[in-house]
């Protein structure tokens, strides 16, 4: 005799996976780690094509938190550019910003979207490099990090290595889903606002971080230790 479960007994189905993307681990290999964050981009062309625009990001919360900034200042660095709709929204509005990211894919999608903005002027550039291990001919006066510490492989290494980049004084701008606002094969961890303060009072004497309800977002700004 089949035994008939109520409702909230009942196993949710599964819907069918169609995310490309390999689950990445801490240990995932270098190659792999720069072809899943490739992939990335081309699966969110696919799945989310207005994301890849300038548009859909100018409304944003990301984007009031840094125009707003007075920490953000000139020459920016944004670690983890990904297709570089940010940047060319901040050097659209006088900025000079050199954004750096892992993906080639990305890297490429921002340099063609940079082409449609010539009001950039030539503030804007992008380069492909390993935040954890790449060196810069000059320093920065401020650093984003938006949305990349739940997907870098080590976030202590990418502290260390964005500060020895940086002018003494300056502030890093961050920002991070709030832990479990949403789940993604590709984070490798999530944070609170509680997690990300302690994170940064190793770098910081003086930061700031909130939770940003309506963005699920934690944004913080951080003066590192001179
Ligand atoms: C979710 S995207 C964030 C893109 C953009 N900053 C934003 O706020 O929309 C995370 C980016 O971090 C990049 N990334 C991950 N590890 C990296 C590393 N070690 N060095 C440079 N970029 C890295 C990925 O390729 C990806 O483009």
């Amino acid at each position: 005799m089949k035994i008939r479960l109520p409702g909230i007994f009942k196993r949710k189905k599964r819907r069918p996976d169609d995310d490309p993307r390999m689950r990445v681990t801490k240990d995932i290999s270098p190659s792999d780690f720069v072809l899943v964050n490739d992939q990335s981009y081309i699966y969110r062309e696919k799945v989310l094509p207005q994301a890849s625009t300038v548009e859909f990001w100018e409304q944003s919360g990301l984007v009031n938190f840094l125009i707003n900034n007075p920490y953000l200042k000139n020459d920016v660095l944004d670690v983890g550019c990904g297709s570089g709709e940010i940047d060319i929204i901040l050097a659209r509005k006088g900025f000079v910003v050199t954004g750096i990211d892992i993906s080639p894919y990305a890297v490429n999608m921002a340099n063609a979207l940079a082409e449609k903005y010539p009001d950039c002027n030539g503030r804007l550039r992008f380069v492909v490099g390993d935040i954890e291990s790449v060196t810069f001919e000059k320093r920065f006066s401020s650093a984003i990090i938006s949305h990349t510490f739940e997907h870098v492989i080590n976030p202590d290494k990418v502290m260390e290595n964005v500060i020895r980049f940086l002018e003494p004084g300056s502030h890093i701008l961050v920002a991070v889903p709030n832990k479990k606002a949403w789940r993604d094969r590709t984070h490798l961890r999530y944070y609170t606002e509680r997690s990300m303060k302690k994170f940064l009072s190793r770098y910081s004497d003086s930061l700031i971080a909130e939770v940003d309800n309506h963005e699920r977002m934690i944004f913080a700004s951080a003066k590192i230790r001179s």
